[in-house]
């Protein structure tokens, strides 16, 4: 499949999408030397005529050598699917087509016959027919079948969708439909769905994606962002070969690479699915079920926030803070309107002082914090003592210490530990897991696992 040894059995198959373009001129230029005479009713005599047959000949020719190439790359490509299956059919129509027509036209003008003749005109109108319909599922196959109606205005969008209504797309607005699916289609889904699987790879799927690629890698693991195969590949250098999108291709927009993240981290639900609201979260929020202000939701918006709501119907925010810096009066006053809507904050990389912790610590729905780097010491994680709806916290690169072994015990709903780069290490660690007992405390080591993993069997 996607990862047979390069040879010229490869090279012959991938020469295809360069090779096609031949026959497609030069069949539709004879088709017009063809017709042209007939329409104008004027004869443009000999050399002309020898021009038809060089050009019809060399179509042929063409159609039946890209025709050989198409066949050699579907069967050493991960191609499967209906846009395959009638770009195929209609390719190799117009090799067939094109061949019948010369053969027709050498009898035709060796016998002299009217009705080999019109035969011949038939085919070369079917061969011209054929070479539009092939073109255009060859052109589905390598930009995706949403790339044309994408970009078209309604009525011929449905036509080109072949008579689908935008209602039968998207009729749920769960958190995969409307957050992760676009960002899926817009980047992956023209190699990894259902008309293309690069990598035996396909994300239309929730049971095939879980089955992954050829590697054996898992592409999504629940719960765990960092050890998702999709994750890594999204984050390696541009240049790297192992990089997807590959070939140098645009990464998704840093928010969407968030976005995706956090879904994977929340256990990656798929449509139909919620995200949220946990037990817990609905517990709160029957407290301060309010939607956050459109001021408050502006004025993120103007300092570049990244933040989405956990789903449709929900005022919970997810609201990440890490890909810029802030300072703590800008952090504080950007937070303080939404304290009772933030429920995922991530604010990894801004240096924190104590009132900002004071009034991170005091929102009332925070299930899941990143203090990820932001210089927070031991006094400043006391203000979290006590915390009743924090699942998660991430700690690293902090200089914190065993000292707060009481501290988190005390946190009532904490389930994960994030605590790899502080001092806590070695026994602390031990003793720490031992006295945080249903706590998963991460130190590192088991996150980078996944990863680690892949590149030593590539
Ligand atoms: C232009 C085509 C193309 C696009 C677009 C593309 N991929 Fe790929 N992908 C490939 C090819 C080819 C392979 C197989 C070679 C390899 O493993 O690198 C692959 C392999 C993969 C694999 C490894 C599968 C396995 O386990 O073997 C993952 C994961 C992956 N892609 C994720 C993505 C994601 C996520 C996106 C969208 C952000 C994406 N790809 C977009 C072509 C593409």
């Amino acid at each position: 499949m996607g990862l047979a040894e390069p040879g010229y059995i490869l090279l012959f198959g991938r020469l295809h999408p360069l090779v096609l373009h031949f026959p497609v001129a030069l069949l539709i230029v004879a088709a017009v030397l063809e017709f042209l005479p007939k329409i104008t009713k004027t004869n443009y005599g000999n050399g002309y005529n020898i021009a038809l047959w060089i050009v019809l000949c060399l179509g042929a020719l063409s159609a039946v050598v890209a025709a050989s190439m198409g066949l050699t790359l579907a069967s050493t490509g991960s191609y499967g699917g209906e846009m395959v299956y009638w770009h195929m059919r209609f390719g190799l129509s117009v090799a067939g087509f094109s061949v019948v027509a010369v053969l027709l036209k050498v009898f035709a003008a060796e016998k002299s016959s009217k009705l080999l003749s019109r035969l011949y005109s038939v085919s070369l109108i079917a061969c011209v027919f054929a070479i539009f319909m092939a073109g255009h599922y060859g052109g589905a196959l390598t930009h995706g079948s949403e790339f044309l109606p994408s970009a078209a205005p309604e009525p011929i969008a449905s036509w080109l969708r072949g008579g689908e209504t935008a209602t039968v797309k998207r009729v749920s607005n769960d958190h995969y439909s409307t957050a992760i699916k676009p960002i899926i289609d817009e980047h992956c889904a023209s190699c990894h769905g259902v008309d293309k699987q690069e990598g035996g790879l396909r994300f239309d799927d929730p049971e095939l994606v879980l089955i992954g690629g050829e590697s054996g890698l898992p592409t999504i693991v629940p719960g765990k962002a960092l050890s998702s195969e999709m994750v890594r590949r999204l984050f390696l250098n541009r240049e790297d070969k192992k990089a997807m999108p590959p070939d140098g291709r645009a990464r998704p927009a840093d928010r969407d690479l968030v976005i995706i993240m956090d879904w994977i981290e929340a256990g990656a639900p798929w449509q139909g699915e919620t995200i949220g609201p946990t037990p817990l979260m609905a517990d709160s929020l029957s407290v301060n079920a309010v939607p956050a202000s459109l001021d408050a939701l502006d004025a993120l918006d103007t300092a570049g926030v990244t933040y989405f709501p956990m789903n449709e119907d929900n005022p919970l925010l997810n609201v990440d803070m890490s890909l810029k810096a802030y300072d703590n009066e800008m952090i504080k006053r950007l937070l303080e309107p939404i304290k009772n809507q933030v429920s995922w904050l991530n604010v990894a990389g801004n240096t924190l002082d104590d009132d900002t912790v004071e009034l991170i610590a005091s929102f009332a729905n925070l299930t899941r914090l990143s203090l990820a780097r932001t210089n927070i010491d031991d006094d400043k994680v006391g203000a979290f003592e006590g915390h009743t709806t924090l699942t998660s916290l991430n700690l690293t690169g902090n200089p914190i210490t065993l000292e707060l072994a009481d501290e988190f015990n005390s946190m009532t709903s904490l389930q994960t530990l994030y605590i790899w780069g502080t001092a806590i290490e070695g026994d602390d660690l031990l003793r720490l897991r031992d006295i945080l007992d249903g706590v998963t405390v991460l130190s590192g080591a088991e996150l980078i696992k996944g990863p680690a993993v892949a590149s030593e069997t590539e």
